[in-house]
């Protein structure tokens, strides 16, 4: 009898196992290359279960890629506020655009095509590539990455390890139903072999893997201790007829591109929507603090609140307006910002 090889394993359990997912269609080895595309650019940061609901909120507005080109950037933010690193919907409502121009609206299928779009890099078109057209692309997530870190019993840390990941996760790609092959990866990686628990005695590749039924399996990838960094950012809500509040149209590059935010300070080494004029205000800081998560670093919080201020101490500040809190919902707000917000409103009792 052959040995069952592994990529099998994977497309053999994928087809009975796999998550239902939105840009997944239930029958066909193919699915719609939109869709494929505006998840890839959805998952690039966040995780699937965050992303479900925003994505079917996104092509429930923008059914298809001629939709999304013809959109006002605005429209498409306002689609992705709360879904984070709004850079992404930026690209993609870039990207949209060039495919509808110079592809007729056909998501290009090669790999130069692909990564000369905003916001695809090797990632993000590999796993387009592979997903929606079956190309044998060596796609390589943090799922993927876990499971061949557990399957090879890698001892040294994941940082350092990557490439030697890579090239054996390289030699496993099939020729054939590679869409299964990367999509049962992640799904085996995302319900199965997980990064507290791993469920051995469920898992199609438990002959294949060396730490599998071991308690060390949640060893694997090794980690090394990271420090978490915290930076303080103090920002400013001014209020107007208690009913209204100040917000800045932030800058087309960098953190919450394009977006509606409120002017702050500190945040340390870059400068996040900083006017000094608006330090010489008089208001009052609310007395309570909170911390928020990004990727690389904890932002302690801090809101200050100011009532008095004239017309005149506001010009010079570029692109801001005073919108009533029952109009925020219509902007395009960070999550972080509408945490403030929410704050701002408990404190002020409009
Ligand atoms: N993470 C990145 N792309 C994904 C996909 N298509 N399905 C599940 N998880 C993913």
């Amino acid at each position: 009898m052959s040995k069952i090889i592994l990529s099998d394993a994977v497309i053999n359990w994928y087809e009975k196992n796999h998550r239902k997912l939105p840009w997944r269609s239930a029958t066909a080895e193919h699915y719609n290359p939109y869709y494929v595309l505006v998840s890839e650019f959805m998952l690039q940061q966040t995780v699937v279960k965050t992303v479900i609901p925003y994505f079917n909120k996104f092509v429930s507005k923008f059914y298809n890629i001629f939709i999304l080109a013809d959109a006002d950037l605005d429209e498409v933010l306002s689609v992705w506020s709360g879904l984070g690193y709004y850079r992404r919907a930026k690209n993609l409502h870039e990207t949209s655009k060039i495919i509808c121009k110079k592809y007729n609206g056909i998501i290009p299928k090669g790999y130069d095509d692909l990564t000369s779009l905003p916001g695809i890099g090797d990632y993000t078109a590999s796993a387009i590539m592979s997903i929606a057209f079956n190309y044998p692309s060596n796609v390589v997530d943090g799922n993927i990455e876990r499971i061949f870190s557990r399957i090879n019993k890698i001892d040294i840390p994941i940082n350092k390890a990557k490439k030697k990941i890579r090239l054996i996760a390289k030699k496993h790609v099939p020729k054939s139903k590679v869409s299964f092959y990367v999509q049962g990866l992640m799904d085996i990686g995302a319900t199965i072999c997980k990064p507290k628990i791993s469920k051995c005695f469920e898992c199609p590749l438990e002959n294949f893997c060396r730490v599998s039924n071991r308690d060390e399996s949640i060893n694997y990838p090794i980690k090394e201790k990271k420090i978490i960094k915290i930076r303080k950012g103090i920002f400013y809500c001014l209020i107007k007829n208690n009913n209204s509040i100040m917000l800045i149209k932030n800058r087309n590059k960098g953190l919450f591109a394009n977006m509606d935010v409120l002017p702050s300070f500190g945040w340390e080494k870059e400068k996040y929507f900083e006017d000094e004029k608006l330090k010489n205000l008089e208001g009052y800081n609310l007395p309570n603090k909170f911390y928020y998560a990004f990727t690389h670093f904890k932002l302690e919080v801090s809101i200050v609140i100011c009532k008095n201020f004239s017309k005149n101490e506001l010009t010079g500040i570029n692109k801001i307006e005073f919108v009533k809190f029952v109009d925020l919902e219509k902007k395009a707000i960070p999550s972080l910002i509408k945490k403030i917000l929410d704050e701002v409103k408990k404190c002020i009792l409009i």
